[in-house]
């Protein structure tokens, strides 16, 4: 094809660029291989979310327990990842390292001891694909130990084997076992970030991938990807946007004047609201009213005040900024809203929210990257070239 006929779209806005089984992301509605969110989110656990992304079907309750065992065993991490977690304390506690990139890291040193590394095959890529989704959560885990000067948590065993795999995230990042209630909020959390089609950092796992680069590669450049605020890096960004909000207007601000005037400055400054928009929904995000709901019942409840204001009073300032931006600007929320607002309401560190993320979309990655070497084709686009006409150097 040539220049001449080629479609341009700038971002890829509104291109197909491959096929997939994995997933669909319509206004209409998001399926993960034909089951509607709703539907998982209510009906499933992520351990079984993560199986029907790397299997493709339904695990029977044999396939279950015997994932599961499995994931449980591939928990611990190898002592040079925890020493290089240990390493990087100062930096992380200096704020000079942030635990995105920290996690980045790790994830490709992880490489280095994983005997299926250079392996493209489907049989390798689905090991590493269990030993990463059992691996992320320690290396989020211990650096959070590390962060808060505690020991590690059950290093040789990554947890607490009777742990389901969200319960198990929250024990290794703070020591305590967290309430089924507050473990089953993170579960469907992890349930609705596990995967969405070729977003941003999936579509870079699949660039890395389509070049036969190996998984590990390709997950360490989906990490990066994800990072960025207008991507899931905004789960993070959304709350500090609201501690400023707080800040400026004070509780007693909420559902005032005040806050109207904030976004009307914020919107005269052309300044990007995290946790709103969206490239593909335009009617709103299948995910958020159903985190939105389940964080706020834990808000209704809560009485550790995060932040030093009661949680509901947060959900109270979140609901107003959510209406004035559809009254005004007709931009709804998306996941990454909801998430900022539920995690903080559960004293997970703000800092932990996007690797929280990469904790479930790792499972989709790892789908993907598995899609692609079992039928690849290099993705390399066209671009138009605008620079200046053909010159000689040495005219
Ligand atoms: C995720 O792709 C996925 O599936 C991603 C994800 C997943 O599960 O993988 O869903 C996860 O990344 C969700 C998105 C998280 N990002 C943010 O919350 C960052 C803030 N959002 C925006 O940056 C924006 O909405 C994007 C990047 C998410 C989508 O932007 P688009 O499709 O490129 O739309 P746009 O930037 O062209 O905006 C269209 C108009 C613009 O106004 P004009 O310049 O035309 O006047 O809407 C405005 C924008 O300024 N707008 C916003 C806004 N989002 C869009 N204005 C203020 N705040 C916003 N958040």
């Amino acid at each position: 094809m040539s220049q001449a006929d080629a479609a341009f779209a700038k971002g890829l806005e509104g291109i197909i660029a491959g096929e997939t089984t994995i997933c669909s992301v319509e206004q209409g509605g998001l399926f993960y291989r034909g089951y509607e969110i709703h539907d998982l989110a209510k009906n499933a656990t992520f351990d079984q979310v993560a199986f029907l992304l790397l299997e493709g079907h339904k695990p029977s309750p044999a396939e279950l327990d015997r994932f599961k065992a499995e994931i449980r065993k591939e928990r611990p991490i190898p002592h040079h990842v925890t020493r290089f977690l240990q390493e990087t304390g100062p930096a992380l506690k200096a704020g000079t390292a942030v635990p995105m990139d920290v996690l980045r890291s790790a994830v490709s040193i992880l490489a280095h001891t994983d005997p299926d590394c250079q392996s493209v095959a489907a049989d390798a890529n689905l090991r590493k694909a269990k030993r990463l989704l059992a691996k992320v959560p320690t290396i989020i885990g211990q650096m959070q130990n590390v962060i808060d000067g505690r020991p590690l948590v059950a290093p040789e065993t990554g947890g607490d084997p009777a742990l389901d795999h969200a319960a198990n995230l929250m024990y290794l990042m703070s020591g305590q076992k967290p309430s089924p209630e507050y473990a089953r909020v993170v579960d469907v959390s992890l349930i609705l970030y596990a995967e969405h089609d070729f977003n941003a950092s999936t579509f870079t796992s699949r660039v890395i991938a389509g070049t036969l680069s190996d998984m590990h590669g390709a997950v360490t450049g989906g990490i990066a990807a994800l990072k960025g605020p207008l991507h899931g890096g905004a789960n993070e960004m959304a709350m500090e946007m609201l501690k400023e909000i707080m800040h400026d207007v004070g509780e007693k601000g909420i559902g005032t004047k005040a806050v109207d005037d904030w976004m009307q400055r914020a919107f005269d400054t052309k300044r990007k609201l995290m946790g709103f928009g969206h490239r593909v929904y335009k009617n709103g995000d299948h995910r958020a009213p159903i985190l939105h709901a389940l964080g706020r019942a834990i808000a209704e409840k809560d009485t550790r005040n995060p932040g030093g204001h009661a949680a509901l009073q947060w959900f109270r300032l979140g609901e107003q900024v959510q209406a004035i931006m559809l009254d005004k600007k007709k931009i709804h929320p998306n996941v990454d809203f909801p998430c900022g607002l539920t995690y903080f309401t559960m004293g997970i560190p703000v800092p932990q929210y996007t690797p929280i993320f990469v904790a479930s979309r790792v499972s989709g990655w790892c789908a993907h990257v598995m899609e692609q070497h079992a039928n690849n084709r290099l993705i390399r686009p066209l671009s138009a070239y605008r620079g200046e006409p053909p010159r000689k150097w040495n005219a």
